[in-house]
């Protein structure tokens, strides 16, 4: 009963929220938040023990477990500037012990970047656009050669192509790129979709989603393109609905998007992968920036987003299963994500809000998702804590490049969009 109010409690915060900026406001909800979730701790670890694998029956209109992170528990600390004595703060902000790796600094790509999309199809990393800066974004596609480890092939994307927050796939030919926002600060999103024949460099347009959201989770699975998640059309609220489409060779078989099995949490910034015919949706947050009410050029506003490390995977039977959740709460990693050797690799991304400042705290750890024991490690450190990485592997080294890096060593809150390209020799 106590996680179905926290539950409720907290939406409605996040409602209120969404018509308020008052930082008073989001200290009481941050504490109201904090604590409902703590009342809830007990129920829901007794949850995972009895039921870690757990098929959703009804999804959408069920209450969906707060699958508790053990990062949660790891570490804590007591700030003086608390407000309330003796409350005990989550430390999920902080970074967690990992293994150094050895990265070397390669090209750097024509342009900086942060909420861009990537595609590897075998030693070719296609870039596509993102914001330059924050009232800037670009229409074009770079190309990385992982064999002689430089940047070139620059193309444009459709004029109607939205610039962030899109869905990405690809059959290993073409790459079907779905909704995202159009233009930059916190503009609409569009609901228009394309594919690109990687070989000719030409677009086709595709059936547009049923409405436009913010960054789903987006995949290709048995043949159908699956859309689930992503913020909805204000940019904020979490959108629970998926769809499908079949697809082949860059075409749609159908005229319409189907409706599928609503994911169970909603919100954007996910990685969805597709491995050994499983859909596995990683990560995320609810929540996020939206257009300042009234601003012509729809300015950007921080709102209430809580970030988690859910993972949720569909098989045979459509029903979502709920797995271990990642070692930290995780998000900003649609293209941070490879797979290697029956694993999962995640490179960094953004974690909770610091409890005091309330900063937005990046992450940079690398970590590994053992898809034979469902296991999660920390297997090394970035060079750097960064968000909306752009990653992929070739030959034995792991790559990223882009996204939004930290002020520095001791400060994780987001400053420079980078366009610096790293590897690293990766050994599993
Ligand atoms: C990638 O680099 C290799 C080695 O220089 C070259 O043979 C190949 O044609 C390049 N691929 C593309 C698509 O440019
Ligand atoms: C993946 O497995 C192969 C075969 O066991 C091994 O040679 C290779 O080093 C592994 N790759 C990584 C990145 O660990």
């Amino acid at each position: 009963m106590a996680r179905t109010t926290g539950k409720h409690f907290s939406k409605k915060f996040v409602f209120f929220l969404s018509f308020s900026g008052l930082l008073v406001a989001a200290l009481i909800a941050d504490f109201l938040w904090a604590s409902s979730s703590s009342s809830s701790s007990s129920s829901s670890s007794a949850y995972i023990s009895t039921a870690s694998i757990w098929a959703l029956e009804n999804s959408g209109s069920s209450i969906i477990p707060i699958v508790e992170n053990k990062a949660h528990k790891r570490g804590t600390v007591k700030d003086k500037k608390d407000p309330v004595p003796g409350r005990v703060l989550s430390a999920t902000f902080a970074d967690i012990p990992a293994p150094e790796l050895q990265w070397e600094k390669m090209a750097a790509a024509p342009v900086p970047r942060l909420d861009g999309a990537a595609i590897q199809i075998k030693n070719l990393l296609y870039v596509f656009a993102g914001y330059g800066t924050i009232d800037y974004v670009h229409t074009h596609v770079d190309i990385y050669n992982f064999t002689d480890n430089t940047w070139g092939g620059r193309f444009d994307m459709p004029k109607e192509m939205a610039h962030s927050h899109l869905g990405m796939a690809t059959d290993g030919r073409y790459i079907y790129v779905v909704t995202g926002q159009y233009g930059p600060q916190c503009r609409g999103p569009t609901a228009r979709t394309f594919v690109l024949d990687t070989e000719t460099k030409q677009w086709w347009d595709l059936p547009r989603l049923p409405v436009p959201r913010y960054a789903p989770a987006t995949q290709l699975w048995r043949g159908r393109l699956h859309v689930m998640g992503g913020s909805k059309e204000n940019r904020h609220t979490p959108g629970l609905e998926h769809w499908s489409l079949a697809v082949k060779n860059g075409k749609a078989l159908e005229k319409e998007w189907r409706t599928e099995i609503p994911i169970p949490r909603g919100g954007p910034h996910r990685a969805c992968v597709v491995v050994d015919d499983r859909l596995f949706v990683i990560g995320g947050q609810e929540g996020d920036f939206m257009a300042k009410p009234g601003s012509p050029i729809f300015k950007c506003s921080r709102r209430h987003e809580v970030v988690y490390g859910d993972v949720y995977m569909l098989d045979d039977e459509m029903k979502w299963r709920i797995l271990p959740p990642m070692p930290k709460p995780d998000s900003h990693i649609e293209f941070a994500w490879v797979i290697v050797n029956n694993s999962i690799i995640i490179m960094g991304g953004t974690t909770e809000k610091h409890p005091v400042t309330k900063k937005m705290i990046l992450v940079g750890e690398v970590f590994q998702f053992q898809l034979d024991t469902l296991k999660w490690l920390v297997v090394g450190k970035l060079p750097y804590r960064v968000k909306t990485t752009l990653v992929g592997f070739w030959d034995g080294w792991l790559y990223f490049t882009s996204g939004q890096r930290d002020r520095g060593p001791d400060d994780p809150a987001p400053k420079k969009v980078i366009g610096e390209m790293w590897r690293t020799k990766l050994s599993l």
